[in-house]
């Protein structure tokens, strides 16, 4: 029997999560609308996505009230998110976890539509109690800086149990624990991008306090696919999704020197006021309920995203090509495989170990080309200099072909 495709809104499908979550939404066949006003996404996150005739963008702010009609769910992403962001807008944060929450719910109450709040790990606040159950009711201080995110999603849940518990509407509540993956914003000021572009660029990476304190980090196709059968489960309350892997920052940053090759030191700062000490999901719940849990190893992953150049994540990172630094990268990851003999891993490295290395000396080989072109004029692409830069790579004339070849390739990489 044929699935009975739904039409899915998702308020913030143009932030990190939510783009991912339209993807994925629409690779089952499903008609998506994605409303978000851009305040902390953007429309390049959805760019791959305008052309498919399911997919539909509608340019609004939540926190005042949306027309819309003949949809089965709805998923509400919209609220800034990380740190750095509501920060700097702590009263449009305040508003989108409550006029924001109360429209999308009136919306999904006016159309019998299934709701489902992104929630988050912070409604713990300082947890006093590891790892966190649904049950735990947090550590919040409701004046501090984080208050304003922290308490605008432990406000959104009481209004959602409510209007579940009043008007019988059918709701979802995901309690989201740190989630990473391509295409997060690298000045969004979370710890994991913060810490390669810090990292790739030989900068110091920036430690709070000792950096004793921990985090999981759920890989986002693992966290796309908990929200969708949270979705399509039938359970009210709120529900922990999030990786139980845990490091303390100074393991994640040595990790990514590790990694990168980078020959970066940390910077030691203070630690921000009611920054967490330790964060990591109790998802017995998830298991039971949902029979989900993550399956993404954080330094398979961690590995790969250093050589998928085609990531819009790292570009502005690599824009002076670095050999060493790809090569480093290389040796760390031939070193990896051969202690995890992964084949996934091994394929993935042997496919983008040439892309990378394509990229690198195309992008050597062009830069050569415009410096003397520019300095001498067109005619002396073959000067004695360039002929010089040439000898470096004894098989130029292969890789010249390649540029042919890679230049026809272009349109399947998602970055250029
Ligand atoms: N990324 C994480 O690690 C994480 C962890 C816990 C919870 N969450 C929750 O998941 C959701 C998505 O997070 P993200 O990391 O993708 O953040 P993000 O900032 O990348 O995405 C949020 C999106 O919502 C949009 N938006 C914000 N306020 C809006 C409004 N009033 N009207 C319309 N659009 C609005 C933004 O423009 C952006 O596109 C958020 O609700 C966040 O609280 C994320």
């Amino acid at each position: 029997m044929a699935t009975e495709l739904k039409t899915i809104v998702v308020t913030g499908g143009a932030g990190f999560i939510g783009n991912h979550l339209c993807e994925k939404l629409l690779s089952k066949g499903n008609k998506v609308i994605c409303v978000d006003s851009f305040i902390t996404g953007s429309k390049r996150n959805i760019q791959h996505l305008l052309t498919n005739k399911n997919f539909e963008y509608m340019g609004h702010d939540i926190t005042t009230p949306l027309k819309l009609s003949g949809f089965d769910e709805l998923y509400n992403l919209a609220s800034p998110a990380s740190p750095v962001d509501y920060y700097k807008k702590p009263i449009e944060t305040l508003f989108a976890g409550s006029f924001g929450v109360k429209n999308t719910l009136d919306l999904c109450k006016a159309n019998n539509a299934t709701f489902l709040q992104a929630s988050t790990s912070e409604v713990y606040g300082d947890p006093k109690e590891h790892p966190q159950k649904e049950t735990y009711f947090g550590n919040v201080n409701p004046i501090g800086p984080r208050a304003c995110y922290d308490e605008s999603k432990r406000f959104a849940e009481a209004l959602v149990v409510n209007y579940m518990r009043q008007y019988k509407l059918k709701t979802r509540i995901a309690r989201i624990f740190n989630t990473y993956g391509s295409r997060m914003r690298k000045d969004d000021g979370r710890v994991i991008p913060n810490f390669i572009i810090q990292a790739l660029k030989g900068k110091p990476l920036t430690v709070y306090g000792k950096g004793e304190q921990t985090r999981s980090f759920c890989y986002v196709d693992d966290l796309v696919e908990g929200l969708i059968l949270l979705m399509d489960s039938d359970y009210p309350m709120p529900v922990n999704l999030g990786n139980q892997e845990e490091f303390t920052m100074l393991e994640l940053a040595d990790k990514i020197i590790e990694m990168t090759g980078s020959k970066s030191k940390k910077e030691f700062l203070p630690l921000p006021q009611d920054d967490p000490l330790q964060r990591n999901p109790d998802i017995s719940l998830a298991k039971k309920l949902l029979k989900w849990r993550p399956k993404t190893k954080f330094d398979e992953v961690l590995e790969g995203a250093f050589l998928r150049v085609n990531e819009r994540y790292f570009q502005g990172v690599i824009e002076q090509p670095n050999l060493q630094w790809g090569q480093d990268s290389f040796r760390k990851l031939a070193h990896y495989n051969f202690h995890n003999d992964t084949v996934t891993v091994s394929t993935l490295f042997q496919k983008a170990r040439r892309e990378i290395l394509d990229y690198l000396m195309y992008h050597e080989l062009l830069h050569k080309y415009h410096q003397f072109s520019h300095r001498n004029g067109r005619s002396s692409f073959h000067t004695r200099e360039f002929r010089k830069a040439e000898e470096r790579y004894p098989k130029q004339k292969e890789i010249e072909r390649e540029i042919g070849n890679i230049a026809s390739r272009r349109k399947s990489w998602k970055w250029w």
